[in-house]
């Protein structure tokens, strides 16, 4: 059913109905109601802002912050019921106040916009949604950090264009993840300091002509700063851009690591065997066993990367400053949050439940990912680099001719390559010796990992208490 024009807030000026196609079209009810409890937040503020500014008498602000408590009830109990005519969230609540006390209800709109208030909700909203991906991530790199912790010993190939490259501990694969999800974390932080401005006092684009105490708002709403411009804090969303860029980055990275994870849960590698509880079988084939947890991971990104790129398009070339194209804003906004979320809890639960299969990945090391130590054994004896890596390189051949493995040929053999070579060459065979040797900070040597893990730990619990105190 329409709504009649008369039962709009802003219908004085309308003497047709809206057709009811466009009514549909318009209104974000549907989606926003998920900042109730910011509208009512920011409303209850502004009635107290109104009260100083002597354009609401104490009487009734005695009337509105109770009735929008009830609104806030309503809300959480599930039993707000939404009324044709209720665009969105905020005429939403605003109607419903009218019901409950009457006219006072009409005042509580004075010198406010939806403009202002909108995003002063979706600030107050992406403030509480980044609270929580931050724990969501904390909870995350923590499960990888002490899972590379307990698994350290554990030896595998490290690729590089997909080719086995140098042996590694799977442990520094793990925390090479974690790492990049960490800088994911930080910038999550720098974004929130942007995100946590108030906008309200801005009206629809002038500012406010009223004695609107912005800084007893601000204090109200804890936000750390007030906006500066009423037309840029209305009119622009970079915040909601940084917040859906950050999470086409982080679902990005996450993707990767599926991706790799992917692989190695495969029959041919079969270095790890993921957890029942994360996959799924074939309707068709039953011997299947599918990693689709991990499939799915690996697909957000484009799904997260498309609303991002979608929401760009519809502010490219906006005039200044508000124009209803902004209302798509929150379904990306609200899309990439639920995304993330759901993501960062699974790969959580992916990462801790998984198995290992520690003779499959140490049995897939092979002498020829010993090559470059190979070089470095020469270098140690005095030979230049460029020099060390063209013997190795012979020495490859050499084995790849006579069809036996690089550690299967005689020192005899290597001395035909250069005269450096001498019965210690045998020392160079050996993965865990090999792995220990990088032991510059960032490498693969144990104690390198370890230090590595010491790092994640210190910052994941810096993080935790200043996350906390906010
Ligand atoms: N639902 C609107 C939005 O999401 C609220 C702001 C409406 N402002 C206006 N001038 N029509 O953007």
């Amino acid at each position: 059913m329409a709504a009649t024009e008369g039962s709009k807030l802003w219908g004085g000026r309308f003497v047709g109905d809206t057709d009811p196609v466009m009514e549909k079209f318009n209104a974000s009810i549907a989606y926003d109601q998920r900042m109730w409890d910011a509208d009512v937040r920011g409303s209850k503020a502004y009635a107290r802002a109104l009260e100083k500014a002597e354009l609401l008498t104490a009487e009734e602000v005695k009337q509105i912050l109770p009735g929008l408590e009830q609104i806030s009830e309503e809300w959480s109990k599930g039993v707000f019921v939404i009324k044709p005519g209720d665009e969105d969230i905020h005429t939403a609540n605003e109607r419903r106040l009218k019901e409950l006390i009457g006219a006072p209800a009409g005042k509580l709109h004075t010198g406010r916009s939806r403009n202002d208030q909108v995003v002063t909700d979706m600030r107050l909203w992406l403030r509480d949604a980044i609270s929580t991906l931050t724990e969501d991530a904390l909870q995350m790199i923590s499960t990888m950090v002490e899972r590379a912790a307990a698994e350290i010993d554990v030896l595998f190939p490290g690729y590089t264009h997909m080719q086995r490259a140098q042996p590694i501990r799977w442990s520094h694969w793990i925390l090479s993840h974690a790492v990049a999800l960490s800088r994911d974390v930080d910038r999550l932080q720098e974004i929130r300091r942007r995100v946590n401005i108030l906008p309200l006092g801005s009206g629809a684009i002038a500012g406010t002509p009223f004695d609107i105490d912005r800084e007893l708002l601000r204090k109200e709403l804890e936000f750390e700063d007030i906006s500066l411009n009423s037309m840029d804090a209305t009119g622009q969303r970079d915040f909601v851009v940084e917040f859906l860029f950050w999470a086409s980055l982080c679902v990005t990275h996450l993707s990767k690591m599926a991706e790799d994870l992917l692989l190695y849960s495969t029959k041919e590698f079969s270095f790890i065997t993921l957890s029942d509880a994360y996959s799924t079988g074939s309707s068709l084939m039953p011997q299947k066993k599918n990693a689709d947890s991990l499939e799915l991971i690996r697909s957000k990104a484009g799904r997260v990367f498309g609303q991002c790129a979608g929401f760009m398009m519809t502010l490219k070339g906006l005039p200044s400053t508000y124009n209803k194209d902004l209302q798509e804003d929150k379904e990306a906004m609200f899309d990439c949050y639920d995304t993330v979320h759901a993501v960062l809890q699974v790969t959580t639960g992916v990462m801790s439940t998984l198995k290992i299969n520690q003779s499959v990945m140490e049995a897939a090391l092979s002498p020829d990912m010993l090559a470059t130590d190979l070089a470095y054994y020469l270098v140690r004896k005095g030979m230049p680099f460029r020099e060390a890596h063209g013997v190795s390189g012979k020495a490859v051949f050499m084995a790849e001719s006579k069809s036996i493995a690089l550690n299967q040929l005689t020192v005899e053999d290597l001395s035909a390559l250069s005269p450096l070579f001498g019965s210690d060459v045998s020392s160079v065979w050996d993965y865990r010796s090999s792995v220990e040797q990088y032991s510059a900070p960032g490498g693969t040597a144990r104690s390198s990992v370890l230090a590595q893990v010491e790092h994640l730990r210190n910052w994941i619990k810096k993080l935790k208490t200043v996350t906390s105190a906010k």
